[in-house]
């Protein structure tokens, strides 16, 4: 078994607010991520897979395979894009760092399937102190 990971990066605007607060009351739980004109996080994603070696080839997965389909299942939806507003499957949940991670798994694991790596952990970092592991829905 070995462990492989890739990163990216994208940048994108959200609010944490739940509309049936005030803005104080969101102020008060989410604190300057409920700042009603959205603001921006700079995020990086580090996406690990595990699985055997291919003998064939050396690789667990080919890198550049792996950063496609990062690409275009996640990065290419999230970057410069509004998470609230313009993220299919963000749609109608909480744009916390927790719930984007646990449906960045969700889409990856989908987009995994037919690959020889099985997804292990998603690791989205918001900002260089803060940060979220995701190891799927069994753990
Ligand atoms: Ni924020």
């Amino acid at each position: 078994m070995i462990f492989v990971s890739r990163r990216e990066r994208f940048n994108a605007a959200h609010r944490l607010f739940k509309p049936d607060y005030s803005d104080e009351k969101n102020l008060e739980v989410f604190g300057k991520c409920s700042n009603p004109n959205w603001h921006g996080h700079n995020y990086i994603l580090y996406v690990t897979v595990r699985g055997e070696v291919n003998t064939d080839t050396g690789f667990l997965i080919d890198l550049k395979d792996l950063s496609e389909i990062i690409n275009k299942y996640v990065i290419d939806k999230l970057d410069h894009k509004n998470i609230n507003l313009d993220v299919d499957f963000m749609k109608g949940k909480l744009a916390s760092s927790e719930n984007l991670a646990i449906s960045i798994w969700s889409e990856l694991d989908k987009a995994l399937k037919d690959s020889n790596a099985d997804l292990y952990m998603v690791k989205l970092y918001e900002t260089e102190n803060n940060i979220v592991e995701y190891y799927g829905p069994e753990i």
